[in-house]
């Protein structure tokens, strides 16, 4: 009697655990898009733009921030120097610990402190620099690794007379590196704040959404529409006009010293980007034309003739769908279509066309000479005897004849 008692409470507890669980699974099933309901997440645009959805994952914007890769990171730590002196003699040093990597601060050879590489932020094309979390507060580590000279430098703007374990990353990382966070400012002192992360909300890289706007509606639609060949509820890029088309992309490439209104997370395309931004008055704006090559792609091409002169905007030239990183004769196309009735562009197209090395087309390709590589002065690198400053090279977007 107590036995088969205790086999139907038994049972009766199973069969709850059970049911509790469906629900949970249910719940996950339907978990939300952490940016609201009416984003749908990239996966589900995979089924109809196929092409786009298998090309995109290659482009760094995908790739400029995710969780640590640990077999990339592996690769780098192998392949590089692991270490970094201070001018204190103190040292940060890379270490592994069954496919977790940290960053470790010796001070006489003895270990003082050690934090754990959780995100990494950058694509690694030119450089990449990670943060650890502690609770809702994301620290960026001392070193960053710069692929250049495949090594790790100081963090830029990381003082070097001593290693530094307490800079916070803040929220424009995210607005222009991630798709989403969710955060909130909280108090941080008596008259400042800091930003409240949701770790759980963040949506790593840049996904179609964050450029095209939210797409649940087009993707409910399309889909109890199949044999509608058009697109609904979606807006199109190339319908906008020049200025809202330059806004899409300049969102994140026209520097960030402007004082935010709005957070640029919200930015859909058809928005002004100005909008975004309190009014700047008098003369402390910059000259497009002395703009930093780093981040500020937008100023640049506005100074140029070829810019002012025609209707061009940045997909004049670059496919946002596809990796196009030093694919020469895309870009000598480019300009081409415009200077066919330069003598002198048509002398070099000649030269080109008798050579079929990528490395060789280099030298003289139209890029080369007329959008030369620049040294950024707001990020630079030191290098491991901080002793150095290693050039960051950026390739300038002020079209012109150079020296
Ligand atoms: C059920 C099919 C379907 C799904 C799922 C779908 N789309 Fe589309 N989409 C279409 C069709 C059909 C068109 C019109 C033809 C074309 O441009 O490819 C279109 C067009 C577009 C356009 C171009 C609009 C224009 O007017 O130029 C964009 C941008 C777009 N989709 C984005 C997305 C994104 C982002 C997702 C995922 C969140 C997505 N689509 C999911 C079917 C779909
Ligand atoms: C960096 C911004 C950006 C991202 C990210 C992006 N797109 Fe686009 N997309 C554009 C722009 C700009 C255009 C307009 C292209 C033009 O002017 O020809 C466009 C055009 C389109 C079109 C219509 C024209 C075409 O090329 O077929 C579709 C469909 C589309 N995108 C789908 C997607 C999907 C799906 C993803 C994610 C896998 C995605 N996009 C990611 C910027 C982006
Ligand atoms: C949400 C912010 C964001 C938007 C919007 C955005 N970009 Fe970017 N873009 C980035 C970041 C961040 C990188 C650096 C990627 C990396 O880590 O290498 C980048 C890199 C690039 C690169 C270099 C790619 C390479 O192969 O290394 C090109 C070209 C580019 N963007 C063009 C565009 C164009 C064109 C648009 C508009 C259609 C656009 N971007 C919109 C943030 C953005
Ligand atoms: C206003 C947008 C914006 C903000 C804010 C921003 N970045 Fe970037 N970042 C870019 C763009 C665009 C590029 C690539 C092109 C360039 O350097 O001009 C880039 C490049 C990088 C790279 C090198 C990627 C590569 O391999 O080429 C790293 C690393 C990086 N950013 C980290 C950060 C960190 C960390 C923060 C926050 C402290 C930050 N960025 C803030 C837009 C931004
Ligand atoms: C949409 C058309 C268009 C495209 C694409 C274009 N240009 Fe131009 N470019 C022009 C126009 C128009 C002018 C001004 C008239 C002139 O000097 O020929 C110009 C001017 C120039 C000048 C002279 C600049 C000066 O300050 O005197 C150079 C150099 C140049 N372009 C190089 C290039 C290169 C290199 C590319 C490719 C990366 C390119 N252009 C792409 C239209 C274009
Ligand atoms: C080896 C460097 C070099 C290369 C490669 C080069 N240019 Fe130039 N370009 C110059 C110089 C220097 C001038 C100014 C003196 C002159 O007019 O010859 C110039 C002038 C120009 C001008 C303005 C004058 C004119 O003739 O219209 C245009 C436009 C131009 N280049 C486009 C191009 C294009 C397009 C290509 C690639 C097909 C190209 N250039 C390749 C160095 C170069
Ligand atoms: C006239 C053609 C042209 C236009 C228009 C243009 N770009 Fe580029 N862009 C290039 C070329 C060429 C490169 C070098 C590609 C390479 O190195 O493989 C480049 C590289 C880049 C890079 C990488 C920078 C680096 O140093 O590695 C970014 C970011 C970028 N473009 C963003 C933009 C944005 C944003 C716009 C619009 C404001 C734009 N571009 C308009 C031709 C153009």
């Amino acid at each position: 009697m107590r036995y088969t008692k205790t086999v139907l409470v038994m049972s009766v507890v199973i069969l709850i655990v059970i049911f509790f669980s469906k629900c949970f699974e249910d719940n996950s099933q339907k978990t939300k898009d952490p940016r609201g309901e009416q984003y749908a997440g990239m996966s589900t645009c995979v089924g109809c733009h196929q092409k786009i959805a298998a090309s995109f994952p290659h482009t760094n914007h995908y790739k400029t921030s995710s969780a640590i890769n640990s077999s990339l990171l592996k690769k780098i730590a192998d392949t590089s120097k692991k270490y970094f002196y201070y001018m204190d003699s103190s040292h940060v040093r890379l270490e592994e610990n069954n496919n977790v990597f940290f960053q470790a601060l010796f001070v006489k050879d003895a270990k003082e402190t050690s934090r754990r590489f959780d995100i990494s932020f950058g694509s690694a094309e030119k450089a990449q620099t990670y943060g650890s979390w502690d609770g809702d507060q994301l620290f960026q580590l001392p070193l960053t690794y710069y692929s250049g000279m495949n090594t790790w430098a100081n963090s830029p703007g990381f003082p070097t007379n001593h290693p530094k374990f307490d800079r916070l990353i803040i929220n424009g990382c995210f607005q222009c590196h991630a798709t989403y966070i969710a955060k909130e400012d909280v108090p941080s002192g008596p008259l400042s704040v800091r930003d409240k992360f949701y770790p759980g909300t963040l949506i790593y890289g840049i996904d179609c959404e964050r450029c095209h706007g939210p797409a649940a509606a087009h993707v409910k639609f399309q889909q109890e529409n199949p044999l509608v060949k058009t697109a609904k509820y979606i807006t199109g890029i190339k319908s906008l006009s020049r200025q809202q088309q330059l806004d899409v992309c300049a969102t994140c490439h026209s520097g960030n010293d402007r004082s935010a209104q709005r957070s640029i997370f919200s930015f859909i395309p058809g928005d002004t980007l100005a909008n975004f931004y309190f009014p700047e008055f008098g003369f402390g704006s910059m000259n497009n034309s002395q703009a930093d090559v780093h981040g500020r792609q937008m100023q640049l091409l506005q100074s140029s003739k070829c810019f002012q002169q025609t209707n061009m905007t940045c997909g004049t030239c670059h496919n946002p769908h596809e990796p196009q990183r030093n694919n020469n004769s895309v870009f000598i196309s480019k300009c081409m279509n415009c200077h066919q009735q330069s003598a002198h562009a048509e002398g070099f197209m000649k030269k080109m066309e008798q050579t079929k090395n990528n490395a060789e087309l280099e030298k003289i390709s139209c890029v080369t000479c007329h959008m030369p590589l620049q040294t950024s002065k707001l990020i630079s690198f030191k290098d491991g005897t901080a002793a150095k400053n290693l050039p960051y090279y950026l390739r300038t977007h002020r079209i012109a004849v150079y020296k």
